[in-house]
């Protein structure tokens, strides 16, 4: 079965599993898992921040990040595409009492910025909720891994910087935006006072995200991560997994990025499937099948056919790239789309 679901499917590399086994461990509650520590450290360090935190999952990370920079009751300005919106079941709202002020993604991905400065709401005013942070996803998944443009991201930073907002990015997939847009991933980083990453997506670890920032801001977030229950012990057996994950993986991403620009491509030639190949600049393929074939038949004939796929956005369907897909899989479920499509046109006939 070729899984192009999405790249959190990965599994854990062999060198990966080696190092878990070998791992040096401590309770990382008392500060005294190594390889915790190494792992935050190497984050840190990439990302051009001063300190990190690891915690279990994507969104733990973006929500000990909220928690951290909001009190309770102040406003998060958010894309109505994001993923904290649509897929981390409110937890903002639930824990932390934050409401959204959400304001639409175009299909870059991006927030209109005069939007953003007029959603922007001061401090200490009866009546308004304070906006305690502006969040951003950088690549944008329901976007199409839309990859936010250094141009945006500094005009955000100026507006956010102007009324002293921090600017979180849920970088769950920040190191394909790097590869993709060919810019120093600290670079990146840089337009943004903290930033979530995933490990265990296209840089295959089995667990793990972290969050990045200042030093005094990561001791807020080393808190939010308690409140929450995340605080681990000796949690470098999975941190071990991440440290080759930053080590060995993220320079393979390139390939990721363009096997899903191949796959664009080759759908665009099918007759039924609507989509932008010039869009897709990462490792995330969405499309249309609709009118020709209602897209959860798709879905289901392609597994029909050995290959995954997933049910995606308003009747979209999303293909997803990442180290267990070869050129030759690439290839394979183009051959399988184009099958399902041609059947229903011979049904049609
Ligand atoms: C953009 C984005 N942010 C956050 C997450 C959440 O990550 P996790 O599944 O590890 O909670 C995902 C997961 O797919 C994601 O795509």
């Amino acid at each position: 079965m070729i899984d192009l679901r999405s790249d959190t499917v990965t599994q854990p590399t062999g060198q990966m599993r080696q190092a878990m086994a070998d791992a040096v461990v401590g309770d990382d509650q008392y500060g005294e898992d190594p390889t915790v520590r190494e792992l935050e450290q190497l984050s840190a360090r990439l990302l051009g921040k001063e300190d990190a935190v690891f915690v279990a999952s994507g969104t733990m990370g973006n929500l000990v990040a909220l928690l951290t920079h909001c009190g309770r009751g102040d406003e998060v300005i958010l894309g109505d595409e994001s993923h904290i919106f649509w897929y981390e079941s409110g937890g903002a709202a639930a824990l932390g009492g934050m409401p959204f002020a959400l304001l639409p993604n175009n299909e870059a991905g991006e927030m209109d910025l005069e939007r953003v400065e007029k959603a922007i709401r001061p401090k200490g005013r009866m009546g308004y909720p304070a906006t305690g942070v502006i969040s951003i996803e950088n690549t944008q998944n329901r976007c199409g891994g839309a990859v936010l443009s250094m141009e945006y991201l500094a005009s955000l930073k100026a507006i956010a910087d102007d009324q002293d907002i921090p600017i979180h990015m849920d970088g769950a997939r920040i190191f394909n935006a790097a590869a993709a847009s060919d810019t120093p991933v600290d670079v990146i980083a840089s337009q943004a006072d903290t930033i979530q990453f995933c490990l265990s997506k296209g840089l295959a670890a089995p667990v793990g995200s972290l969050v990045v920032g200042s030093g005094e801001f990561i001791q807020g977030a080393r808190r939010s991560r308690k409140i929450l229950g995340g605080a681990m012990r000796q949690s470098g057996v999975i941190a071990a997994a991440g440290v080759v994950a930053l080590t060995e993986m993220v320079t393979r991403l390139p390939e990721d990025n363009q096997r899903a620009r191949t796959l664009a491509d080759g759908l665009a030639k099918i007759d039924g499937i609507t989509i932008v190949p010039d869009a897709v600049v990462t490792n995330i393929v969405i499309f249309q099948t609709e009118p020709a074939l209602d897209h959860v038949r798709f879905i289901d004939s392609m597994a029909a056919h050995g290959v995954r796929v997933s049910n995606y956005g308003t009747r979209g369907v999303r293909m997803v790239t990442h180290y267990q897909i070869s050129d030759d899989d690439v290839q394979t479920a183009l051959t399988a789309a184009r099958e399902v499509l041609s059947s229903v046109a011979v049904a049609a006939d």
